[in-house]
C-alpha cells in the first residue's frame, strides 16, 4: 500500500518558523521518520510540499490512482481552499487531516476547517507526533498487507 504525505504553504520552513508554536523539528526530519514507519508498517510513503494551491490541486489528482490513503496538513489553505476540498471530494481513499497546533485555541479564523467533513479524521495540537499516530491510523484503516 501506498501513502502520500501533502505539507501545504509555508511548512517548508518547519523548524525555523515560530518554533513556540510549531516546534524545532524540520520537514525532512518528519518525512524520513514518516518513510522509516512506513517501511516497519510495510507501507510506502511518499511525501510532497507545495507553497501553491495549484501545485497541491494537481498532486491530489494525480494521487487517485497511485494511492491508498491521504495525510495532509494544508496550513494556511486549511482555511481557505474549497479548490483543495473539492480535489480531495474526488479521491475515495480515507484522508487524515493534521494540524501541528491546536487550531482551536488560536485565532477565529484557523477555527474552520474546510476539510474538516471531508476528512476521515482529524489530528491537532499533538506537534509533530500528529503525523506518526495519522500514519498509524492509515495503515490501521487501510488494513495493509505486506506488499
Ligand atoms: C497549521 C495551522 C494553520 O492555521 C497555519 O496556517 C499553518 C500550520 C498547523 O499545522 O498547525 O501554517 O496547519
Amino acid at each position: 500500500a501506498t501513502i502520500l504525505t501533502i505539507h501545504g504553504p509555508n511548512l517548508n520552513l518547519l523548524g525555523q518558523r515560530e518554533p513556540e508554536i510549531y516546534g524545532r523539528t524540520g520537514l525532512a526530519e518528519i518525512d524520513a521518520k514518516l518513510r522509516n514507519l512506513g517501511h516497519r508498517w510495510a507501507v510506502e510513503v511518499l511525501t510532497f510540499q507545495s507553497n501553491h494551491e495549484g501545485a497541491i490541486v494537481d498532486r491530489i489528482q494525480e494521487a487517485a490512482d497511485q494511492v491508498d490513503g491521504i495525510i495532509i496538513n494544508p496550513a494556511a489553505y486549511t482555511h481557505t481552499s474549497i479548490a483543495i476540498r473539492d480535489a480531495l471530494l474526488a479521491l475515495k481513499v480515507p484522508i487524515i487531516e493534521v494540524h501541528l497546533s491546536n487550531i482551536h485555541r488560536r485565532e477565529p479564523f484557523r477555527h474552520k476547517s474546510l476539510l474538516a467533513d471531508v476528512a476521515t479524521g482529524q489530528i491537532v495540537g499533538l506537534g509533530v507526533n500528529g503525523y506518526y499516530l495519522a500514519l498509524r491510523a492509515l495503515v490501521d484503516i487501510i488494513g495493509t498487507a505486506p506488499s
